[in-house]
């Protein structure tokens, strides 16, 4: 008796649970929360794009079609970068690295995100060449331009 009651008063929460998740998700499709999660990812996935390109470019015999994808990657970040920020996003809506900065100084962000959007091309250029040496100056250039904006606009772990 005991037993089935419990069973009863689970699959309730259990509905319950799914309901309030399914309202919550079609009422506030993309949420401050949301969005910051989404750009932790964003920038997750980059992080990963950037390594492989690093790793597969000091194989002795580099795998340039895959070298090649990744550096669309990355060159489809420094594209969609600037969409990343909505106001709203900062520490005010959950556990982040971004800096308030990025929001008082929109100028100086732009031009961090642009030193790093003008630079990702040439890692592209050089896998579609097959230019191991290109690819290494673009990897020092592109990874200086993470540098700089992660130095002014990212927080320490
Ligand atoms: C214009 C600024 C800017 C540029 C350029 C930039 N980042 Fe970031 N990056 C950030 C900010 C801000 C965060 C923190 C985001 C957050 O926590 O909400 C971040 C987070 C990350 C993370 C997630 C790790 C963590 O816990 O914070 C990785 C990985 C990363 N960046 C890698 C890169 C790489 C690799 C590049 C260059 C190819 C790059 N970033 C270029 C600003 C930048």
């Amino acid at each position: 008796m005991h037993f089935r009651l419990s069973i009863k008063a689970f699959s309730a929460i259990a509905l319950l649970t799914a309901i309030s998740f399914g309202t919550l998700h079609a009422d506030v499709p993309s949420s401050p929360a949301e969005l910051l999660k989404a750009r932790r990812d964003h920038y997750n996935a980059l992080g990963d794009a950037n390594k492989a390109i690093r790793d597969l470019s000091r194989d002795r015999n580099p795998d340039f079609a895959a070298i090649e994808k990744a550096a669309q990657r990355v060159v489809d970040a420094s594209i969609n970068q600037s969409k990343w920020f909505p106001k709203g996003t900062g520490p005010e809506a959950g556990k982040t690295r971004a800096l308030p900065d990025i929001w008082a100084k929109p100028a100086e962000f732009e031009a961090a995100q642009k030193m790093f959007a003008d630079r990702a091309p040439a890692l592209l250029a050089a896998a579609q060449a097959k230019d191991v040496r290109a690819l290494q100056n673009a990897l020092r250039d592109v990874g200086a331009s993470c540098k700089n904006c992660h130095d002014q606009f990212r927080a320490p772990e």
